[in-house]
């Protein structure tokens, strides 16, 4: 099966000729560009704050942050184009040639990098033929190296369009790949059930929410394994301090916990201090939308945590003892 990519073949500099000399939208795209601008401007005191999120909405335009997008922003919030090129120009995440339909991020951080992501890296720009930042001649995939994206538990972490593949081995990003490139669909680990395209990607956020923020689970049996293990023990942090008291006392040094250290009577909530293990059936903070003292929520019914994998995850025997190995040594 062979997909219609949105992103017109690119060069192998990522540059479509002439978009540099690209003047305008038409009347149509700049008045419906307006109205999407005028709402985004009116959630801040000051309009030029808008910057961030009118860049997110000419790339859901263009499919990048264009000459005639960085126009457009300039002109809509009073500013120069140097300064909204200057912003433009610091953020990875806006794009200085046009972008792929999907942008697929290899977690090349220290934890990934050493649970796989290198070879996940090495192995993908072969097989794509592309470096970083470089888009397939088809103009299906750009490819990232990208810095941690908080999925440490699920290391080696791929990221397609912002959305988590967990646990990846070479095999199975490359899976991942091929089938965006042939248009099947495939399925993120966590959170929404699907993944869209860069420019549905951008829309969201600028600011206009797609309706699948809430789909699936964020935090899967992973990264719930350390508030798991603090309700069984009756671990909690210390309470804050009081607000009528609050910034009165001179910060205290932090402690380490000392489990053996008898318990003081409960002191009052101003004087708790870190590192105090005062156990308590209260497992501490509660995740968004868990009622308190319930078992934290893995997955509801038909979330991703159910959902039946489309992707495989590295769930080898050898990869398992590997895993163990570093919950093990997270734990000791
Ligand atoms: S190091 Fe890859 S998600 Fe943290």
């Amino acid at each position: 099966m062979s997909v219609q990519h949105e992103t017109p073949a690119a060069n192998p500099a990522g540059r479509v000729p002439g978009d540099r000399h690209a003047t305008g939208y038409d009347d149509a795209t700049r008045e419906r560009l307006a109205a999407d601008a005028a709402q985004i401007m009116a959630r801040y005191p000051q309009e030029r704050s808008a910057l961030l999120p009118m860049l997110h909405l000419v790339q859901a335009e263009d499919g990048y942050v264009s000459p005639r997008g960085i126009a457009f922003c300039a002109g809509q919030l009073s500013l120069t184009t140097a300064e909204v090129s200057a912003v433009a120009t610091f953020y990875t995440q806006y794009k200085r040639h046009p972008n792929g339909t999907y942008t697929v991020g290899v977690c090349t951080n220290t934890l990934c990098a050493v649970m796989g992501g290198d070879a996940i890296w090495e192995d993908l720009t072969e097989h794509l033929g592309v470096d970083h930042d470089e888009t397939t001649a088809d103009g299906a995939i750009t490819l990232e190296r990208i810095e941690c994206n908080a999925a440490c538990d699920y290391a080696p972490v791929v990221m397609v369009n912002w959305e988590f593949f967990d646990d990846q081995t070479p095999e199975s990003a490359r899976d991942v790949v091929d089938r965006l490139r042939e248009g099947v669909p495939v399925a993120p680990s966590r959170g929404a059930a699907s993944v869209c395209t860069f420019k549905q990607m951008s829309r969201v956020l600028a600011g206009f929410p797609d309706g699948r923020a809430d789909e699936g689970v964020g935090a899967g049996p992973a990264t719930l394994r350390g508030t798991l293990l603090a309700k069984e023990k009756g671990w909690r942090a210390p309470d804050l301090p009081d607000a009528e008291h609050a910034g009165d006392q001179p910060a205290e040094p932090d402690r380490p916990a000392d489990p053996a250290r008898p318990a003081a009577p409960t002191p009052p909530a101003d004087r708790s201090e870190p590192g105090d293990v005062t156990p308590t059936t209260d497992a501490g903070p509660t995740p968004a939308g868990q009622q308190p003292g319930a078992d934290p929520k893995v997955g509801a019914e038909e979330s991703s945590a159910d959902r039946p994998a489309t992707t495989p995850s590295d769930t080898s025997a050898e990869s398992q003892r590997r895993r163990q190995r570093t919950d093990d040594a997270k734990e000791s």
